[in-house]
């Protein structure tokens, strides 16, 4: 008797670490987990006549117990194994911790069949057996398998045992696969993050093109104050971009669908101010034979740009002012109150603190408009968007005259380091005439068509004073793009030498020598 015992423990042990070692096989091959925790049950199965193997593990968006992989199940039947942490023994084990034995499935209410996998099986003597698939004391999931016991009850002791060894080579199995899904989505969302901040930074929000960190910023500022209904005063010189801005926040937030109504302050008569802004009734006075709908009414529930803010008479000013805080207002000659749902956006390029100070413009008023500014720094401080713009205006203007017009290096490197009085309006133009005017498709300074002759030269003597840069000795692309490559290698990494030196491969004095020599400097703008 005890030697027939013996036998069969030691037997069973034989198993154990046949199946064991092919167990280790399997986690060590380079199938997919999947394949892998499939071999091991198959191995349980054939080699233990643990029949069903199942592995439930928490499925992190519903919090669910989902069993992953079986051994012995239909798609179906195992598709039906989800069971909430606590519920039947699967989810009292992944509760607890602790293995749990079934001696007798016929026998056990716990047991709840949901895969409906055993009706076929009922006439047999199945149990059933769970344990933990734990690491470092975490509970990730439950392996679960039915014995068959041919020959009544069996020592679930060493099953217990055995399986838990099992479980616990799956789980590290498990985590180590987390831990590298978890880093491939980390690289994957980076990667993804840089790919948009490059597709970002080349193309353009809402039309706007920029890649200089300065851009960078008002990209940020134009998406997080899109989505409130909070007034913002764009500053900036002229030809800067401002009003391309205040659409971009106008298109980017939800009231993209409603009105977006600009009034060029500027460019209104003084007497006319208060109809352009709060509309007129028939009749409220000379020449207004209809009534006529104001700016604030016509951009209800949209956007109101004002533009050249700095430009109202001060009587409209205070007029403004009690528009602002009340929120509502009458059209000139009219009685009927108005309620006003705008967000506001105003732009200027004048001083406008210097001219509170003068009296030129209403303190109150100005911190009425002034709540989220956003500033846009000249294009010279910014002059690695040039050639990008050059780009972007080129292709804009070949499309519109049907041409494929270039410039040659010389050319973007002379424009790249102009100082741009008008901005990017200004470079705006001259692109538009180059290309129009362009008598080859290749551009170069010495074929500057003779009209805009003038200009170019202006530009290049205005360069050459300004930068060390000497148009003539030009190395032409290759410096070009050396000089592109490090800009965007140091703004990359916050203008640290030595990071860059390191992601671009080159030495730090090498940097340091590359950096004098094409003068590089950080963009010093920034949001005020
Ligand atoms: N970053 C930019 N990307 C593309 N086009 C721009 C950019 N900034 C300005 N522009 C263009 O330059 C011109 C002047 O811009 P605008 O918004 O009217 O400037 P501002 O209102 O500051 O005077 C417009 O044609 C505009 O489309
Ligand atoms: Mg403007």
């Amino acid at each position: 008797m005890s030697q027939s015992i013996t036998h069969q423990s030691s037997e069973r042990t034989g198993k154990e670490l046949s199946a064991l070692y092919e167990i280790n096989k399997a986690l060590a091959s380079s199938l997919d987990l999947q394949e892998r925790v499939i071999q091991i049950l198959a191995t349980l199965s054939w080699r233990l006549a643990m029949k069903r193997g199942t592995i439930t593990l928490r499925d992190p968006a519903s919090g669910e117990l989902a069993i992953q992989v079986s051994h012995g199940l239909s798609q179906k039947e195992q598709a039906r194994g989800r069971y909430r942490i606590g519920e039947g023994i699967t989810g009292k084990v992944f509760e607890t911790g602790k293995p749990i034995v079934v001696p007798d499935l016929r026998a056990d209410r716990r047991f709840l069949n949901r895969t409906g996998a055993r009706t076929a099986v009922v006439g047999q003597h199945l149990s059933f057996l769970a344990v933990p698939i734990k690491v470092h004391g975490e509970t990730l999931g439950v392996l679960g398998v039915d014995r068959l016991f041919p020959d009544g009850p069996g020592s679930f002791e060493e099953d217990i045992r055995f399986l838990s060894i099992v479980a616990l080579l799956i789980g590290q199995a498990v985590k180590l696969h987390h831990l590298t899904a978890q880093e491939r989505q980390e690289l994957l969302a980076s990667d993804r993050e840089t790919r948009n901040e490059l597709r970002e930074k080349h193309r353009s929000v809402e039309g706007i093109v920029g890649q200089s960190r300065a851009m960078q910023e008002v990209f940020d500022a134009i998406a997080r104050v899109a989505q409130s209904p909070a007034t913002v005063m764009l500053r900036g010189e002229s030809g800067t971009g401002k009003e391309l801005v205040a659409k971009a926040i106008h298109h980017s937030g939800p009231r993209s669908e409603r009105p977006f109504i600009r009034l060029h302050c500027a460019a209104v008569p003084e007497m006319l101010f208060e109809s352009e802004l709060f509309g007129h009734e028939r009749g409220a006075f000379t020449g207004a034979t209809e009534m006529r709908k104001g700016r604030f009414e016509l951009a209800h529930q949209g956007t109101l740009f004002l533009d050249e803010i700095g430009d109202i008479p001060l009587a409209t000013q205070v007029k403004m002012l009690r528009v602002l805080q009340d929120r509502r207002f009458e059209r000139v000659g009219g009685n009927q109150t108005h309620e006003i749902d705008v967000r506001l956006i105003s732009a200027t390029h004048q001083d406008l603190e210097a001219m509170v100070r003068s009296g030129a413009f209403r303190e109150d008023l100005y911190y009425r408009l002034n709540v989220v500014p956003i500033t846009l720094p000249p294009l010279r401080e910014r002059a690695s968007d040039i050639p990008l713009l050059i780009e972007h205006f080129l292709r804009k203007y070949n499309k519109q005259n049907r041409r494929e017009v270039r410039l040659s290096a010389e050319m973007v490197e002379l424009m790249a380091s102009y100082h741009w009085p008008g901005n990017v309006r200004e470079l705006e133009n001259c692109i538009e005439r180059l290309v129009v005017m362009a008598e080859t498709n290749m551009v170069s300074f010495g074929s500057v068509p003779t009209s805009l002759r003038g200009y170019f030269a202006d530009m290049r003597h205005v360069s050459q004073a300004g930068s060390s840069l000497e148009t003539e000795t030009l190395t032409g692309n290759l410096e070009m793009i050396e000089r592109d490559r490090l800009t965007k290698a140091l703004e990359r990494v916050g203008w640290v030498q030595a990071k860059a030196a390191r992601a671009l491969g080159i030495s730090p004095r090498q940097i340091a020598y590359k950096i004098r020599k094409y003068r590089l400097v950080p963009d010093t703008t920034s949001l005020s």
